[in-house]
């Protein structure tokens, strides 16, 4: 009985600016190749990395703290992307910036959420399942004597495995899962007979096309077996989940009037959550798994939301924390005091620190090309040179995202590369940080104060 692992749907959404980054891209053991899974240079906070997830696998990471420290456009963000792609799906990743924690309406309460989305209770549990790759889908419509055009009636699908193919025929229930999961050819999909509960497990290798918006998704290899089978299934839960759903369950009493007034998360639930974790994992029921919360720009942060950190850092359910900064000694907020990237001593204290440096021009120039691949967008040699130069001498981050606006530029004159031209009209039109801030200082008088 082969078991099948099923993550956090609720992984982090990167911000397409990164989607080029698929992994660490180290070899066996532990070296950093120099370009792989999208990631130029940067070696040692890369095998750096690469240390980090080994010990959140093991387990020994819990309670502790990451620091990436570095100017600017170094990768520090992109870093993160790729430890998460590492880690991948089984286990939380919770990925905010420290601007949310600070405009939180409650952010005691923000803070605790994160923290408890970001660790995971995984359970075993054997289910009858129906799996395998789909290879057709069609929906089926009905009439209905409610609605004036046609509603989904179910969906005929064909799902295949190495030794096995099975033409499954489903309700509206599960076709409207399909729907909102964005089922498609080449998915690999799970249904749990009894609950109907539908699963996409990734998307299987052969049948994947070149694009971008899957290129760094999760392949998995063609599944064997049979379609229909029992199967030991892994499930990853978060504390926050079953907060939610216990939550929820009180709330369904108080409708029907077992409980005198209406409740959402508060410290009793989460007590509760707790005391049922304690007594699965004690009994060996379910295991714990420590994720990552990942706080970006995280200088923002105040001396209040430090404390808070620095505390549930010590609790009896902590995941791992990683802070990013760009910031070297500046106040740390809501005090008058300065500090090392304006966070107090004793968290900097239980932190590990990562530096980012700043790329060489061969670095720069394989990361535009990296980007530019990504983006579908074939440049000239003399392009690439541009925008290398443009990334050393103004910003990397300003040098990517003249991309997109020069593509534009260039589709507009009929060319299929974009060129030298395309690419200063684009700087001409669209200026950087630096040039924005000179603006403002010569006509400072002039704008809104
Ligand atoms: N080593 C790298 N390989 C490939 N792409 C990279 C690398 N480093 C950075 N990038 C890309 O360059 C851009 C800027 O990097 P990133 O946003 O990670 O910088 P940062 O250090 O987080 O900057 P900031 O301090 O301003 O937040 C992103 O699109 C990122 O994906
Ligand atoms: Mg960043």
């Amino acid at each position: 009985m082969s078991e099948i692992m099923i993550g956090n749907p609720k992984t982090p959404r990167w911000s397409s600016i990164h989607s080029h980054i698929s992994g660490l891209g180290l070899d066996e053991n532990g070296k950093a190749k120099p370009i792989a899974d999208g990631l130029v240079g940067q070696v040692q906070a890369r095998e750096a990395c690469g240390l980090i997830v080994e010990l959140i696998r093991e387990g020994k990471l819990g309670g502790k703290g990451i620091l990436f420290a570095g100017p600017s456009g170094t990768g520090k963000t992109a870093l993160a992307v790729a430890i998460a792609k590492e880690l991948g799906e089984d286990t939380p990743f919770v990925s905010i910036n420290a601007s949310e924690i600070i405009s939180a309406e409650n952010k005691t309460e923000f803070m605790t959420q994160a923290f408890r989305r970001a660790i995971g209770i995984r359970m075993r549990d054997v289910r009858k399942i129906i799996s395998g790759v789909v290879t057709e889908i069609k929906y089926l419509k009905k009439s209905s004597p409610f609605y004036p055009t046609p509603i989904l009636g179910g969906a005929k699908i064909k799902l295949e495995t190495k030794d096995d193919s099975k033409d499954v025929n489903v309700g509206p229930e599960i076709a409207s899962q399909f729907q909102s999961l964005g089922i498609r050819k080449g998915d690999v999909i799970m249904i749990d007979e009894e609950t109907g509960e539908v699963r996409r497990l990734g998307r299987v290798k052969e049948k994947s096309t070149i694009g971008f918006d899957i290129d760094t998704e999760k392949q998995i290899e063609m599944p064997s077996g049979k379609i229909q089978s029992t199967r030991e299934i892994v499930r990853t839960f978060t504390l926050h989940d079953i907060d939610v759903s216990i939550a929820a369950q009180r709330i369904a009493f108080s409708i029907f009037g077992f409980l005198s007034e209406e409740r959402g998360i508060d410290d009793q639930v989460r007590k509760q959550t707790d005391e049922t974790v304690r007594k699965v994992t004690s009994e060996g029921k379910a295991q714990l798994i420590p994720g990552v919360l990942f706080i970006d720009d995280a200088h923002m942060l105040d001396i209040e939301a430090y404390s808070f950190l620095t505390k549930a850092m010590e609790s009896e359910y902590a995941p791992i924390i990683i802070l990013a900064t760009n910031r070297g000694i500046t106040t740390i907020r809501g005090t008058d005091e300065k500090a090392p990237h304006g966070m107090p001593r004793d968290l900097l204290d239980r932190l590990l620190i990562i530096l980012t440096k700043p790329y060489t021009e061969d670095e720069i120039m394989n990361i535009v090309k990296i980007r530019a691949d990504e983006l579908d967008i074939p440049l000239t040699d003399e392009a690439v040179k541009l925008l290398t130069k443009i990334g050393s001498e103004r910003s990397l981050r300003y040098a990517l995202q003249l991309l997109d606006p020069a593509k534009v530029i260039s589709a507009k004159r009929n060319s299929i590369k974009v060129d030298v031209n395309d690419i200063e009209e684009a700087s001409k039109l669209f200026s950087d940080v630096n040039e924005s801030t000179q603006f403002l200082e010569k006509y400072k008088d002039l704008m809104l104060k």
